[in-house]
């Protein structure tokens, strides 16, 4: 699909294979991963955090394959309170992002005005 001269592919596929995409290609990468077992939509999704934990590594690991040099991973997230557990999920995917070979930039809050 050609809009406004750029290219636009979508494909419907697993964030962590992304085989369609060759290495170094993509210029930002935006991402809204699903939310640890969030008592509101995705209750019991995971079988353990360590699950979720092993699914944003491989997509960090992706993502840093299929993004160009210098380009931008957003990932939107937040901590999570689960049966009266706090977990640190920003904390754990920036740790993870940066593991895979992301400098860290910043954390954006977004307020609704
Ligand atoms: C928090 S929702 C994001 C929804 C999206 N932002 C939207 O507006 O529709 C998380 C999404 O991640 C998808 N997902 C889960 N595992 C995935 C994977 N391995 N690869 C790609 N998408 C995945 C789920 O199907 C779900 O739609």
């Amino acid at each position: 699909m050609n809009v406004n001269n750029t290219w636009h592919k979508i494909v419907i596929g697993d964030a962590r294979k992304m085989e369609e995409i060759e290495s170094g290609t993509v210029h930002l990468m935006i991402t809204s991963p699903p939310y640890f077992n969030a008592p509101f939509d995705y209750k019991g999704f995971f079988k353990d955090f360590d699950e979720f934990l092993k699914l944003m590594e491989d997509v960090a690991e992706e993502t840093y394959r299929v993004l160009s040099k210098g380009r931008i991973a957003c990932v939107n997230c937040d901590d999570m309170l689960v049966n009266g557990e706090k977990y640190p999920i920003v904390a754990d995917v920036t740790k993870i992002f940066m593991r895979a070979g992301f400098k860290y930039r910043d954390k954006i809050i977004w307020l609704i005005g």
